[in-house]
């Protein structure tokens, strides 16, 4: 690399990563030292098999989980050892949180929910109507607008994993976390949500996403091929630029070559 371009910065740093469940005084070891790095502007992608420990890995790493041993460096600070109070500012403040099972408040609508974690942050001193055009702002850029005064259940799933992108987003966090994003999505609203994600990552967001599907990985910089705990293989796929139809053919066909290597 040329050594006066700006190095990113590691966003995420793993070291050893443990985690071990005790059931039944039975010992199961889920993590079994797993390290890897995450830079800004990356968008990683980790598959493997059902079991393997990918919504683990995603959980002790963003630390709604401890681990067992090992660090995780978060913009260069061990968050593993953070008490409880100190962790969920972090979480609340620098990480965004995407997953399959929308996790929304039931009570307020489509807008409060986006908005909620700015309501509960101290992070960017802003006026409470600062906030309500930033939340307008992101709905309308992810065109989910009209739903705003929606309950939740009265928008389609695409739309409400619209409105989690907009929330994940809405302080402005470092990192966005996803598990299975697309999951419960058919496969034009899949496309629709991965539209937007490639899209804010082609802005600046880092993000870190567990997907089964071949095809969203494809639109992801990297995927991590994960094993019984352990990181078997990984793939540089490079940005995604969305526009020319034969790329993204030609990217998911060089990265199933890879993943039936794997093993997949
Ligand atoms: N809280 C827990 N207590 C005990 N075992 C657990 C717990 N959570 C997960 N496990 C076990 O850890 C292993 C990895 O689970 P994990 O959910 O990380 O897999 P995954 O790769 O995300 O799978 P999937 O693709 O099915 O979502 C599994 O064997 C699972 O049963
Ligand atoms: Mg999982």
């Amino acid at each position: 690399m040329d050594n006066t371009a700006m190095a990113a910065e590691n966003v995420i740093e793993v070291r050893d990563l443990c985690k071990t469940y005790i059931t039944n005084k039975r010992q199961l070891n889920v993590l079994r030292n797993v390290s890897f790095t995450i830079t800004s502007g990356e968008m990683v992608a980790v598959m493997g098999p059902s079991g393997s420990g990918k919504s683990t890995l995603l959980y002790s790493v963003s630390g709604m989980d401890k681990a067992t041993a090992g660090e995780v460096f978060f913009c260069g600070q061990d968050i593993t050892k953070l008490p409880d109070n100190k962790m969920a500012e972090i979480r609340l403040d620098e990480m965004g949180f995407i997953f399959q099972q929308m996790y929304m408040m039931k009570n307020l609508t489509v807008f409060d929910n986006v908005i909620l974690p700015a309501m509960q942050s101290k992070k960017l001193h802003e006026s409470r109507k600062e906030t309500k055009a930033r939340g307008e702002e992101l709905m309308r850029k992810f065109g989910i607008i009209d739903t705003a005064d929606n309950d939740i259940n009265e928008v389609s799933g695409g739309q409400l994993q619209r409105a989690c992108i907009a929330r994940s987003m809405i302080n402005k966090p470092r990192i966005i976390f996803a598990d299975e994003p697309t999951g419960a999505l058919n496969r034009s609203s899949s496309d629709e949500v991965m539209k937007e994600m490639v899209r804010i990552n082609n802005e600046g967001a880092t993000i870190m996403l567990v997907t089964h599907d071949a095809k969203v990985a494809a639109k992801c910089t990297r995927v991590l091929f994960i094993v019984d705990g352990n990181i078997k293989g990984e793939y540089e796929l490079g940005k995604f630029d969305d526009t020319d139809e034969s790329v993204i053919k030609s990217r998911e066909r060089h990265l199933n070559e890879w993943l039936m290597e794997m093993g997949w």
